[in-house]
């Protein structure tokens, strides 16, 4: 079988004396949505971050299309096409959408294909078009949102990583983003995404991680995950007000 597109091993990271990950291991197959959910603390933006290469591992390695990039700089990996959309969107206030989308393409390769990116963006997300020479932070939360993932397709990523897309946001518009990241798997891109909406995620993802306190507790298709009586008692139970 073919390599899949990304695969952590044996992963641990720690801050100073704190270990946010041990042993963590994973897999992403080409054209798949992979979700990871688990407890607040678990360590799924550090795991993330680690993948970004802006979070460096104490042991194990990430691989992608097979090559070893744990020591690699975070340059690197958007070059290579691995793509954060960071927890709190990030997005420059002051400029312009257009501005925000342009400084996703900064790297030359992404700036070869600027044009063709910036129709895709806008084609998924066709109030950035609208909205284009307004400032960034005059977008409503769920617009913001869509600026920061259009930002990620403007780097022309093979994998874009999704921390708490849907944080902050109402059931539609979460819905609306979740409809957004399933169009954008569609046209080809693998998608990681990490989300405190678990019942979405496991609808909509190929396979899920459950991680709990620094390790992967348990994986498998989102339907299995779903039907599974542990997972229903602790994590989608208790947030069953969020459930959309
Ligand atoms: N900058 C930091 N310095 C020290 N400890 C940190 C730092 N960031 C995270 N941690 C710790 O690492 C562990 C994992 O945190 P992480 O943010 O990865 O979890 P998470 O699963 O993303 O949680 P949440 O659902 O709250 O976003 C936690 O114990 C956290 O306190
Ligand atoms: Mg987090």
């Amino acid at each position: 079988m073919a390599n899949p597109l990304l695969e952590v091993k044996d992963l641990s990271v720690s801050y100073g004396d704190v270990r946010a990950l041990t042993g963590v291991s994973l897999e992403v197959e080409e054209g798949t949505i992979v979700a990871l959910v688990g407890s607040n603390g678990a360590g799924k933006s550090t795991l993330l971050k680690a993948i970004a290469g802006l979070k460096q591992a104490g042991s194990g390695q990430v691989l992608f299309e097979g090559e070893d990039i744990t020591a690699v700089s975070t340059k690197h990996h958007v070059d290579r096409g691995i793509v954060l959309v960071p927890e709190g969107r990030r997005l420059f206030q002051t400029l312009t959408v257009l501005e925000n989308l342009r400084l996703g393409a900064y790297l030359p390769k992404a700036r070869t294909t600027f044009e063709e990116s910036l129709e895709r963006v806008f084609g998924l997300f066709p109030v950035l078009k609208e909205r284009a020479n307004g400032k960034a932070g005059l977008l409503s939360g769920g617009e913001q949102q869509m600026l920061a993932i259009g930002r990620a397709v403007m780097a022309h990523p093979k994998v874009v990583m999704i921390d708490e897309a849907s944080l902050g946001l109402s059931p539609i518009l979460t819905r609306r983003i979740f409809e957004l990241i399933v169009a954008l798997n569609q046209q080809g891109t693998t998608v990681l995404l990490v989300e405190q909406n678990i019942h979405m995620a496991l609808n909509v993802c190929h396979k899920a991680y459950v991680m709990k306190t620094g390790h992967i507790m348990m994986s498998g298709t989102g339907e299995e995950l779903l039907a599974n009586p542990d997972v229903r008692k602790a994590y989608v139970g208790e947030r069953g007000s969020k459930l959309v």
